[in-house]
């Protein structure tokens, strides 16, 4: 196998297609909602790795605490010959288990940005010059198609990224990894979890405005690609706590009452002053709602890791 293989599993208009359907079904109901994974054009890709680097943001670090701590066990009780990482980014972290699994054959990083995973797959090998990266352009949430290479496959889904789906759809995405597990392989996952409600807001409220750029830039997309022309300044960053839901909600609060054409749907969307876009949820999690959710899809939790300050945990499980 070359050391480099990119395949874009998605047919060249479906992220088209798919930005066209979810802003429509988005900006024509009450309360306006957006999908998160449209966020991440180059830009995005990279306000989200600044984000990455924030006093505030704390998950980063600690989720490459745990994996600095466990590698060695996660390689010894997964054996892993095929490393699948879903919405891998810049792959950063995922540097400590790669130096960890003695067998690696290959490294299947997954994203819907091409830019994240050029830009890993280049650091990478840079790095790692025998490493076998065949890396997937695919959305995660609709049916996985996986090379054939060979197991034991661990699949990683780390950062807490399974927060940003709703509970439908978490349910969803755990039966469609269940279905993609042989005997033998395995599933980490990274979770955020519930803690104090100033800590949790400030992380998605940071005193610099990386996040709230972050959020805005979703409108920049739906200008760049459908032709709009929202003002992303005219929106406020907002990031509450529900205590009800345990998630923080991202929205974009419009400063005025006014209107925005979005000529590629031949759509004009009212806004009035005040009105807020949910951009984005980010879950938040308890060991015991973990288990269960992995339980109904399937799965076993078998090893449940924490940081030092039980911020974030990282979940081994198996299929039963
Ligand atoms: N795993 C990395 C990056 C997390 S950011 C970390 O822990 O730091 C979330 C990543 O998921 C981004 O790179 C984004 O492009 C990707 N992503 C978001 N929604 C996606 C989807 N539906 N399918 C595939 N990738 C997605
Ligand atoms: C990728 N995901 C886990 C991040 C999160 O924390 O929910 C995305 C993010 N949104 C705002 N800041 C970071």
């Amino acid at each position: 196998m070359s050391p480099f293989l990119l395949t874009r599993t998605l047919p060249v208009d479906a992220t088209d297609a798919a930005l066209r359907a979810d802003v429509l079904h988005g900006l024509t109901r009450h309360p306006k909602t957006l999908p998160p994974k449209w966020f991440y054009d180059a830009h995005g890709s990279e306000l989200f790795e600044e984000i990455t680097r924030l006093p505030e943001y704390y998950p980063t670090r600690a989720e490459r605490e745990i994996l600095i701590d466990r590698a060695d066990e996660i390689a010894r009780a997964s054996g892993a010959r095929t490393l699948i990482e879903l919405g891998s980014g810049s792959s950063e972290k995922t540097r400590h288990l790669l130096d960890a699994l003695p067998a690696l054959h290959s490294y299947v990083p997954v994203d819907v940005s091409e830019s994240a995973l050029r830009g890993a797959a280049e650091a990478l090998l840079a790095e790692r010059p025998e490493l076998s990266v065949h890396a997937l352009i695919a959305d995660f949430t609709g049916g996985l198609a996986l090379p054939g290479t060979p197991g034991p496959r661990l699949i990683a889904f780390l950062g807490g990224t399974i927060g940003n789906l709703l509970p439908d759809g978490r349910a969803a995405f755990l039966k469609s990894v269940r279905s993609l597990l042989s005997p033998g392989d395995a599933l980490l996952l990274g979770t955020d979890l519930v803690k104090e409600e100033k800590v949790l807001v400030a992380a998605y409220d940071d005193a610099a405005g990386v996040t709230a750029e972050f959020n805005r830039n979703v409108l920049r997309v739906v200008n760049r690609e459908l032709g709009a022309d929202f003002d992303p300044a005219g929106f406020d960053h907002v990031a509450l706590w529900d205590p009800g839901q345990e998630w923080i909600e991202m929205r974009l609060r419009a400063r005025r009452a006014h209107t925005v054409k979005i000529p590629a749907l031949d759509l004009v969307v009212g806004f009035e002053a005040g009105e807020e876009v949910r951009t984005e949820v980010s879950a938040k999690f308890r060991r015991e709602g973990v288990r269960a959710e992995l339980d109904t899809a399937g799965l076993r939790l078998d090893q449940w890791w924490t940081d030092s300050g039980g911020r974030f945990a990282l979940s081994l499980a198996t299929a039963v």
